[in-house]
């Protein structure tokens, strides 16, 4: 995957990325992220790393109100496009989200200049993860958080399957919605087997390196998925 970019899957990928993801499993999956940082509401300045198209960066938006300011950067310029085409037809009411192409591994942003940072399934594709995480540590204020989702190690569909069997009533009145989530799950298994899943203790090294304190990993989508989240010390 190294060899071969990432950003050119996700280029090429855009639109169908979008369609994949744009359904109420994916919402739920960025909610619970945030709910794990748990922000105080009010002026926050808020970043979404790897935003793709936009998805994150609106279920973000709409759960911290009008007085957050959101940044969403990708590095693959098609997402940026799709990501800013989609606010402009659907999320117009969201003034106070941009999105910018940037590379996480080098942001423009001054130190000290945000309150959180989000990374929605991101990390896995990027070939130098502590430069990734000591920049955004740089970026943050003081007592600022970092929460990344990201496919784990040591997940298995079969298993996540089964954990999930007693939503199967719901999962079957949803067909269209629960069709795409499970297609993504398996594409994002695909992905993440070639660009380098990671396990809880190797996420929560990184974190600890660059710096974090207060670290902590939880599983999630059935043991496909890990939330880590640190902060700045102040
Ligand atoms: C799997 S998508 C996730 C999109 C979105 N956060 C979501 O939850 O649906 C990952 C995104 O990370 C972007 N990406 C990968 N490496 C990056 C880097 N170094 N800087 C910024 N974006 C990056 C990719 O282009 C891709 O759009």
């Amino acid at each position: 995957m190294r060899g071969d970019s990432p950003f050119s899957l996700f280029n090429a990928g855009s639109r169908f990325y979008d369609l994949m993801t744009a359904q109420r499993y994916w919402h739920r999956q960025v909610g619970r992220a945030l709910d794990l940082a748990a922000p105080a509401m009010g002026e926050l300045r808020v970043l979404d790393l790897g935003c793709g198209p936009g998805v994150s960066t609106f279920v973000l938006a709409e759960r911290l109100g009008p007085r957050a300011e959101l940044v969403g950067i990708d590095l693959a310029k098609q997402m940026i496009r799709r990501a800013r085409n989609n606010q402009r037809r659907r999320f117009k009411r969201l003034e106070n989200v941009r999105f910018e192409q940037a590379d996480a591994g080098r942001l423009s942003f001054p130190d000290n200049s945000f309150d959180l940072a989000l990374g929605h399934s991101f990390l896995y594709l990027v070939p130098d993860r502590p430069a990734v995480l000591r920049e955004v540590q740089r970026i943050l204020r003081p007592k600022g958080t970092l929460v990344l989702m990201e496919p784990n190690a040591l997940g298995s569909l079969g298993q996540a399957a089964l954990s999930s069997l007693d939503q199967l009533p719901a999962v079957m009145r949803n067909p269209w919605q629960a069709g795409r989530f499970a297609t993504s799950m398996v594409l994002w298994r695909v992905v993440s087997a070639r660009a380098g899943r990671l396990e809880a203790s190797q996420l929560e090294g990184l974190f600890r390196d660059a710096g974090f304190g207060e670290v902590a990993t939880h599983p999630t989508l059935g043991g496909l998925g890990l939330h880590c989240i640190g902060r700045k010390p102040a």
